[in-house]
């Protein structure tokens, strides 16, 4: 796949095969956000790989899945992420281009993931006292966000659609996702 069939072909995925991911290819993950553009260099995210699988279930019970769909978007026991990347930012190294740096990073994280075969879904919902507490992340970090990993156990795809945001599942469990037509967003020269 080149980078812009990678680009268009990586859906948010909530059901997962219950097989681990090589350690090497998540850290060659993480290089990847690394090297991510950031506000002034400062570089001020760093990553927690959790594999552990109670770890895992302990994350698991303070994530918030699919709203649109809730309940049923939420991954069941043998459908779960094996992996998640706690997303952390270095309070004294963070600029007012926080948002940009996580987010540049993240799509690195995202892409980088589908590369290999790994599917992902960002979460931002997520209980961040707990996991805090979870993984004894310091007072000077904040927890942005976490994204799951795995191996994809559905399908998801995307429909050009102006109507509505909200990603609804199949009765096999594949998603599809609304996205504004390219006409709809797409302005030349002038608005
Ligand atoms: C910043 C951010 C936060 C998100 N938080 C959640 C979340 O808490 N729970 C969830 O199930 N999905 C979450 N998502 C995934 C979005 O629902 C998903 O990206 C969106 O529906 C578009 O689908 P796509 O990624 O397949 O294009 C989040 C995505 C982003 C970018």
């Amino acid at each position: 796949m080149n980078l812009i069939e990678l680009i268009k072909s990586r859906r948010t995925i909530r059901k997962f095969k219950q097989i681990s991911i090589n350690i090497d290819i998540l850290i060659d993950i993480i290089d990847c956000a690394r090297l991510a553009p950031c506000a002034s260099n400062k570089q001020p995210l760093e990553y927690i790989i959790v594999t552990n699988k109670n770890l895992c279930d302990e994350i698991f019970v303070n994530l918030r899945w699919a709203a649109y769909i809730h309940p049923n978007g939420i991954p069941k026991h043998d459908e779960k992420p094996t992996c998640y990347i706690a997303v952390i930012v270095n309070k004294n190294r963070a600029t007012k281009w926080i948002g940009h740096d996580i987010g540049l990073a993240i799509e690195n994280i995202t892409l980088a993931a589908w590369s290999y075969g790994i599917a992902s879904c960002i979460l931002g919902s997520v209980n961040t006292d707990n996991v805090k507490n979870i993984l004894h992340i310091p007072d000077e970090y904040i927890l942005d966000s976490i994204v799951a990993l795995g191996y994809p156990a559905q399908q998801s795809f995307y429909e050009d659609n102006d109507d509505t945001v909200e990603y609804y599942l199949d009765e096999d469990g594949n998603m599809y996702v609304p996205k504004r037509p390219l006409n709809n967003i797409i302005h030349f020269n002038d608005f």
